[in-house]
């Protein structure tokens, strides 16, 4: 059965769609299956493996309110051994309509639970926020990744989620895990950076990745063109970089 990682953090544009993107595709290319599933009504991830948003057939909202099933809303990519459940706008909705179903916090674990023998890896990237898509996301996981940026309240945002992926591992999910702590858009010319990764070395050693993406202008321009940094510029330091943080998730899980 495949494991299922979520990439979460409630802060806003810290890399947890270029992580999701970068990381499945890249161990799409070793030859693994690997689905993507989004999360976010803002469709990043979506246009970022190059699917359209504006015409879909089935989107995850459909999958979530039951209109149709996981098997249903999956759309394989151009890339090497990735498919992806895609999301747009319509989404927001399901904020509010959620509340109202039975079993609210399961609905994405129950609808992947019947594709899940068919891929070794499910990555889920989260909203940047930590209500019931993200709770769904957490409730689904074996594992979270949670990318962060080295700034000033990077560190407070931090506890206050390893708090709340300990309440749902309470209230919802025992098997959820800390698989590890990504730093993203890493400068090493600023201190502020260099504060906050001996601050993240002091309390997290064990869970940082040892690999950090550097900030890579070839990663922020990839998404436009609908494809994974591999394939965008495969021999730029932001790939190099993720192909390094893929071996480590393997390694990890
Ligand atoms: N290592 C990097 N180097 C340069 N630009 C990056 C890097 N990582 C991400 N970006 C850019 O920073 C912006 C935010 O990244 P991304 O969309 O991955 O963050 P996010 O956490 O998913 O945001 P949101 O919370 O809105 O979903 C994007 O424009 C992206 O292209
Ligand atoms: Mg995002």
């Amino acid at each position: 059965m495949g494991k299922v990682i979520s990439f979460a953090n409630q802060k806003g544009g810290i890399g947890k769609t270029t992580s999701a993107i970068n990381i499945s595709s890249a161990i799409g290319s070793m030859g693994r299956r690997v689905l993507l599933v989004d999360m976010d009504p803002q469709g990043n991830t979506t246009s970022g493996v190059g699917i359209n948003k504006k015409n879909m057939r089935n989107s995850i909202y459909d999958m979530l309110i039951g209109r149709c099933t996981a098997a249903e809303a999956v759309v394989k990519t151009e890339f090497a051994g990735l498919s992806i459940i895609p999301a747009n706008i319509s989404l927001a909705g399901a904020e509010f309509e959620l509340v109202s179903l039975d079993g609210r916090e399961n609905r994405l674990r129950d609808a992947l639970s019947l594709i899940q023998d068919e891929y070794d890896f499910i990555f889920i990237d989260c909203p940047p926020s930590l209500g019931i898509l993200t709770i769904n996301a957490l409730t689904a996981s074996d594992g979270v990744i949670i990318p962060m940026q080295c700034e000033y309240f990077a560190l407070e945002g931090l506890s206050q989620l390893t708090y709340t992926i300990k309440q749902i591992k309470r209230l919802y999910n025992p098997r959820l895990e800390l698989v590890g702590i990504l730093v993203t858009m890493y400068n090493a010319r600023l201190n502020l950076t260099l504060q906050v990764m001996d601050e993240l070395k002091k309390y997290y050693s064990d869970k940082l990745f040892s690999t950090t993406v550097v900030r890579n202008v070839r990663l922020s321009e990839a998404p436009s063109y609908g494809q994974p940094i591999l394939y965008y510029d495969k021999f730029s330091k932001g790939s190099k970089a993720y192909m390094d943080v893929a071996i480590e998730v393997l390694e990890r899980i």
